[in-house]
């Protein structure tokens, strides 16, 4: 059984004032919901992760260097991830990959330094606009599985998110049709690769434009595990919804 993840990634948005609706969220997550993670910027980390120690809701990361310490101004290894708490680190989001050229390459080696660190990577991955509508999707994300994810990939050191470019952010979402391709796309390519073993233990987020409307029809999908929510992570009351919706199916 895998089990079900609801994550929030903050991106670039939040100050320590903005840890209130974390202490607010882990009110409403009790023992039983689903697993809970939010990802607030790297200063945030320490803060949160000592505001909610001893509730169940996790921290994670945006992003982590490959190396583990050195001359990069700027860049977070994946050992001072670990080192504020956090347990998780998202990996090659779509924003990351487009304004900092990140390739497949960069975030397979990235993956590697983190679970080196003993994080758990959320491995991002999803088509262009233009992909789809050139009928390029389900090619776009076997290279990007193929280029990003590692060997040695496990239901315990990874998760998938699949995150349509054209629906992050936008209100847009592809229908549940589409979503169900993808997941069952993704789970049949880890198996092929892993072994049905491991492949079936790997998590699979849907993320873009997830909200307490939409996300209990998102998961009825079989190889929907939960979702990757940008903007109703933000405020307790529209991430509580959707752990709840999670939960539930
Ligand atoms: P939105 O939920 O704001 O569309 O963002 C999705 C996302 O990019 C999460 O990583």
């Amino acid at each position: 059984m895998r089990r079900k993840l609801a994550a929030g990634n903050w991106k670039m948005n939040g100050t320590a004032g903005a840890l209130s609706e974390l202490v607010e969220l882990a009110k409403h997550v009790k023992p039983g919901d689903a697993e809970t993670l939010i990802c607030p910027p790297a200063p945030l980390l320490y803060l949160a992760c000592e505001k909610l120690r001893g509730t169940a809701i996790a921290i994670g990361a945006q992003d982590c260097h490959i190396e583990a310490s050195g001359a990069y101004t700027g860049d977070i290894s994946a050992p001072m991830v670990a080192d504020t708490g956090a347990t998780y680190v998202i990996l090659g989001h779509s924003e990351r990959r487009d304004a900092h050229d990140e390739t497949n390459a960069d975030i397979a080696a990235k993956t590697r330094a983190a679970w080196g660190a003993g994080l758990t990577a959320i491995i991002c991955i999803g088509e262009s606009g233009a992909d789809r509508e050139e009928d390029k999707t389900l090619d776009v994300i076997a290279a990007q599985l193929a280029g990003s994810v590692p060997e040695n990939a496990s239901g315990q050191n990874s998760v998938i998110a699949y995150e349509p470019i054209w629906a992050i952010g936008t209100g847009k979402t592809p229908t549940l049709d589409q979503i169900v391709e993808v997941h069952d796309f993704i789970r049949a390519r880890l198996n092929d690769r892993f072994g049905q073993e491991t492949g079936d233990t790997i998590r699979l987020l849907y993320g873009g434009s997830v909200k307490s409307e939409n996300a209990a029809e998102i998961f009825t999908a079989e190889n929907v595990d939960g979702a990757l929510v940008g903007g109703a992570s933000l405020k307790a009351a529209d991430f509580a919804p959707i752990i709840k919706a999670l939960s539930r199916a």
